[in-house]
């Protein structure tokens, strides 16, 4: 890959918290810096460019242009479909932004849950008519979807890297998510699950079991029902993960679980 020309990539941010761009600011593997300098010329990113007004407008057209059919196309947040004026840049809305981006693009990455499968927008009413990228995309573009909310750093860095080296995506569920990182339950792999196993359950966040590791499924941990590597690759370079910390799952890499209206009880 070093002895490429860097591919062309733009990533557009639309109804985001721009979490997943700070995830991927702690990748490891590869790092950031060697994403940036090594493998990928990233010609577009709102969050962390320099550029800024037309002068990044500008930027971001002419890789399409000089990249036709070739770039690869990272979306973060969602889309609001319900009006265009709902979110804008430069003038265009979300959607033709996206749209028009989409239609020549050699591949498309959905960056986090919002992207995926719409994320906290698209909860319960709904307010924009917020929409994945899934869900907008009219061509048969090859899209992968990278949930969590935001996804693990390895797991963005990871993806690309792949398909930079291979030429396509890496096996897929049937959500489009790589099963690398998404092929087992974080309760599979979780420091908890023996006291799962023995039913030892903590009642509260602050009693006994749960400060010696006690389960925390009654207190609403999603982790059974949710697909990720948090317990296995776990978070800031491989410091700990919600449950070793003393959290429950919230199933954040799950379509749809900010409407689960669960957080902290069990389903
Ligand atoms: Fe933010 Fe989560 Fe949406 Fe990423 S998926 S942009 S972290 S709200
Ligand atoms: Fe499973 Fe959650 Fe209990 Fe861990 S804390 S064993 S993920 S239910
Ligand atoms: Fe998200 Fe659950 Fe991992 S809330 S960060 S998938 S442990």
């Amino acid at each position: 890959l070093e002895n490429q020309p860097r591919p062309a990539t733009i990533w557009l941010n639309f109804q985001d918290c721009t979490g997943c761009t700070e995830s991927m600011m702690r990748a490891d593997a590869p790092s950031l810096e060697r994403l940036l300098f090594d493998l990928i010329s990233l010609d577009y990113h709102h969050t962390l460019q320099a550029a800024a007004g037309e002068s990044a407008e500008l930027a971001r057209t002419q890789a399409m242009v000089a990249n036709e059919g070739n770039y690869l196309l990272i979306v973060e947040g969602s889309i609001p479909t319900d009006q265009a004026g709902y979110a804008t840049t430069a003038g265009v809305s979300n959607q033709d932004l996206f749209i028009e981006a989409a239609e020549n693009a050699k591949a498309i990455i959905a960056i986090g849950t919002c992207a995926s499968y719409g994320g906290i927008a698209r909860a319960y009413p709904n307010p924009t008519g917020a929409k994945s990228v899934g869900e907008l995309l009219t061509n048969n573009k090859p899209l992968i979807n990278i949930p969590g909310c935001p996804p693990l750093p390895v797991a963005i860095t990871g993806v690309i890297v792949h398909f930079l080296t291979f030429g396509e995506w890496p096996l897929l569920d049937n959500l489009q998510r790589p099963l690398a990182f998404f092929g087992r339950t974080v309760h599979d792999r979780c420091s908890r699950r023996a006291f799962y196993e023995k039913g030892l359950f903590a009642s509260r966040f602050d009693d006994p079991g749960a400060k010696t590791g006690w389960c925390l499924y009654q207190l609403g941990c999603k982790g059974p029902f949710t697909y990720n590597a948090c317990a296995t690759t776990k978070w800031n370079d491989g410091v700990s993960f919600p449950m070793e910390a003393g959290h429950g799952c919230l199933g954040c890499s799950q379509p749809y679980f900010w409407d689960n209206d669960s957080f902290y009880r069990p389903l």
